[in-house]
């Protein structure tokens, strides 16, 4: 059963009403990453990092599942291989359109971990600087999510994935952070046939043998309906 390995970016959350990193009105022009996705600015100034992703989990947790998140879980169920959602983003909106075992390397608003002693917990909405964890008692609280200079999360299962990848498919995302811009190499060279899903072609598109360009609500569920058809 051929397997098909899926990375996800901001670009499949988009038409869900959250912004992006890089696109017009990004997250990127308003903050700057050093201040609020380092572990040295969490150190610097603790309320303003909170205070950012206090701000996206509420957005996050008012936002809809897409067309797009909802063809990728009609995919899962009505592929005979696996389906392996990889996505870089810490909204949930994958698992709230119905998809399984989704993958979060870049961690998820919805955790909460202890920067002293790594444990993990289900995030209240709003964090507070200074929060005590649950099972050591520091005050340690942060966000779960993987940082500039942090290494993402399962990426030895996803290496894994990539390896055994009949199709390869990168949606919504610029290609230009790592390890997550190399997944199509990885995939190609295991013999994978590639496809990138964007708004237009990332930094990355030449390394793929497809590259369909547009709104992914409305590629997405295209690209699907095509490859369920071919069975
Ligand atoms: P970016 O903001 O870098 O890229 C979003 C991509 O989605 C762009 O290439 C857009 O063209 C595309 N896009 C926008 N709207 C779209 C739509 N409606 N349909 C299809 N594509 C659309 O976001 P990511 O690539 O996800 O990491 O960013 C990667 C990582 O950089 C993030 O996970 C985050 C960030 O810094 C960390 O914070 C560690």
């Amino acid at each position: 059963m051929e397997k098909i390995v899926i990375l996800t970016g901001a670009g499949i959350s988009a038409e869900s009403g959250l912004g992006t990193f890089r696109d017009e009105g990004r997250l990127w022009s308003q903050h700057r990453i050093e201040d609020v996705a380092t572990p040295e600015g969490f150190a610097r100034d603790p309320a303003l990092v909170q205070g950012f992703y206090n701000a996206r989990r509420i957005q996050a947790a008012n936002a809809q599942p897409n067309p797009a998140h909802q063809a990728l879980t009609r995919l899962q169920r009505n592929w005979p291989g696996d389906v392996v959602i990889v996505t870089q983003n810490v909204d949930s909106l994958h698992e709230a359109g119905g998809a399984k075992n989704v993958l979060h390397m870049h961690g998820t608003l919805a955790g909460a971990l202890c920067a002293a002693c790594d444990h993990r917990w289900v995030a209240p909405p709003e964090m507070s600087v200074g929060e005590s964890c649950p099972a050591c008692a520091a005050p340690s609280a942060r966000p779960d999510v993987v940082w500039f200079g942090e290494m993402p999360y399962h990426m030895e299962t996803i290496y894994d994935h990539l390896s055994e990848a009949a199709i390869f498919a990168s949606i919504g995302t610029s290609g230009q952070v790592y390890p997550a811009a190399a997944f199509v190499h990885e995939a190609a060279n295991a013999g994978a046939r590639t496809v990138e899903l964007n708004l237009e072609p990332s930094d990355g598109a030449s390394s793929f043998e497809t590259v369909i360009l547009g709104p992914a609500s409305e590629t997405v569920p295209r690209w699907v309906d095509d490859l369920l058809g071919q069975q």
